[in-house]
């Protein structure tokens, strides 16, 4: 017992010790931020150890989100079993798609729920990062907030990292509560993004907790490339729609609060908002404050955000820790129940804006799998914010892969955020604004706006040969493009070498 904690502490490897083969663990994290990282490395070498002894080791892993090196490192010493709700580890993906781990993909607004319904069975350990804990159980968290909260609810025991490395001072951020289950709900008191409705902390059991493991060791938030020519482009197409939306009325003066989805295409889309001068100061509803936002908050463009995380470089978390004066009242950390609630995303008014990996000619995205089979993340938050939201955007570059593949298809491979919810595509060739169009209106628009000239040809030639029907589809020719993929190496391949050839 240490004199600094009413609990024991203990070292990585004894708290690794006490995670039984088949446990089900519950860790913090939300991106890398906030994720518990000396457990679970603690785990992965004791699963190595497991391995080359002839035994089986492997546990199954829920947190808010994806994480950083927990996901890799567990995934590398083949200690993973089970997994949800998202991740974006390589080396998981790969055992996700060879059928090695089982993945269960789902809305990050409806993890507690499912937990709490039982679904996901007994929640043997919740592993939580904090920068302190109380004899009476209050849990003051990190660099997000996720499900930790939830996790210290549901699981049996509870092992706390207390990381030095974080300000203590990031609690005053977060505003933590938790949703009774039906019929004892009532409304959601936030009216502006800003809003606060709980309290900084967390609360568990402190009976459950059977150690402290002290570590100090940063997020591991990588930081992103700077915007390529197709990330400007769409973000160039993004704010011009955005300014047109605004003077025409449908964005009031006020501008309404906006969500932006992970990556280098949403990076360049908020420093091309923040850039634009007739944009005006305006406040984020999100799940993920990302680096593009820190100078955004600097100039007074971002009034201010409730997000879910504070997935930040090491240098940007610093120099927000260093000034956090300057941000405790324009910073809300929220559960991810709470940060991509359906209910509050709608009342608010939020502009979504999402990337996908392929879009239809009729208005579907697929978000997650690769030619429908292969799963790249996970469907995240995208489809809280997609369904609910005031506006919904998706943006993707209109080629990938030195344009071997088109991202405007005839049908989804996978469909993860359906036309009845997609407002607007917008590639860098253009944007096409669904509002109000019939489905062949939409393909038109969609095949004209959004794909690229070498592909227009043959998707106007597929609308061609579409029989009727209210969406119109050839079934013979829907996967056309997929198949020569998986056949050729290339959607189009004529049109693959002459884009190869010019970009030459
Ligand atoms: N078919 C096959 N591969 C494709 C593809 C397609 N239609 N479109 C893109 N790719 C490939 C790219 O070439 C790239 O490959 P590489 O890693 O080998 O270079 C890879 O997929 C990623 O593409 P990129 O354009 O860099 O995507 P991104 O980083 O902008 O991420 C998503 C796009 C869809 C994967 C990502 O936004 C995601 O996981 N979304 C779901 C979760 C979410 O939206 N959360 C938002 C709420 S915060």
């Amino acid at each position: 017992m240490s004199p600094k904690y009413a609990f024991p502490t203990l070292a990585a490897e004894e708290a690794a010790a006490l995670i039984n083969n088949g446990a089900m663990v519950g860790f913090s994290g939300f991106t890398p931020a906030g994720a518990a990282k000396a457990v679970p490395r603690a785990i992965a070498e004791k699963a190595r150890k497991q391995h080359d002894a002839g035994e089986p080791y492997q546990i199954r892993i829920i947190t808010g989100a994806s994480t950083g090196v927990l996901d890799e490192e567990l995934a590398q010493a083949d200690a993973v079993k089970w997994r949800a709700p998202y991740q974006s580890s390589r080396t998981l993906g790969k055992l996700i798609n060879t059928g090695k781990c089982q993945f269960v993909d789902m809305h990050l607004s409806h993890v507690a729920q499912v937990l709490y319904e039982g679904f996901l069975g007994t929640m043997d350990y919740a592993v939580i990062e904090a920068t302190d804990v109380m004899p009476d159980g209050r849990v003051f968290l990190t660099s997000s907030v996720g499900a930790a909260p939830t996790y210290l609810q549901q699981a049996e025991k509870v092992i706390i990292e207390i990381n030095r490395y974080h300000s203590p001072r990031v609690s005053e951020l977060a505003d933590i509560r938790l949703m009774p289950p039906p019929p004892h709900r009532s409304p959601i008191p936030i009216y502006h993004p800003l809003e606060r409705i709980g309290w900084p902390y967390a609360v568990v059991d402190p009976k459950k907790i059977v150690g402290i493991v002290e570590t100090n060791e940063p997020d591991g938030v990588g930081s992103f490339a700077p915007p390529n020519e197709a990330c400007v482009k769409i973000a160039d197409n993004v704010v011009q729609f955005l300014l047109e939306e605004l003077r025409a009325g449908r964005i009031p003066p006020e501008f309404l609060p906006l969500q932006s989805g992970v990556g280098n295409i949403a990076n360049a889309v908020m420093k091309g908002l923040g850039d634009n001068p007739d944009i005006p100061p305006f406040h984020m509803y999100t799940e993920v404050f990302q680096d593009a936002l820190m100078p955004l908050m600097q100039q007074g463009k971002l009034l201010g955000a409730s997000t879910c995380s504070l997935t930040l470089s090491p240098p940007a978390l610093e120099s927000l820790y260093a000034n956090i004066d300057e941000y405790v009242d324009r910073l809300v950390l929220r559960p991810q129940e709470l940060s991509n609630n359906p209910g509050v995303i709608r009342r608010l008014g939020v502009i979504a804006m999402n990337t996908a990996l392929e879009v239809d000619i009729y208005g579907h995205a697929n978000s997650t799998h690769v030619s429908g089979t292969t799963m790249m993340n996970g469907i995240g938050g995208s489809g809280d914010f997609t369904r609910n939201a005031y506006l919904s955007i998706f943006m993707c570059p209109s080629i990938a892969k030195d344009g071997k593949i088109s991202t405007v298809v005839p049908f989804c491979s996978h469909v993860d955020h359906n036309e009845h919810s997609i407002q607007v595509i917008v590639t860098d060739q253009g944007l096409a604004d669904l509002r109000g169009l019939s489905p062949d209106e939409r393909a038109c628009a969609i095949i004209d706006n959004c794909a690229h000239p070498a592909y227009r040809p043959w998707l106007h030639d597929y609308l061609a040969s579409c029989g009727p029907g209210h969406i119109r589809h050839n079934l013979a020719r829907a996967f056309e493009l997929h198949q020569n993929l998986k056949e050729h190496g290339a959607m189009l391949p004529e049109a693959a070498a002459e884009l190869a050839a010019s970009k030459n």
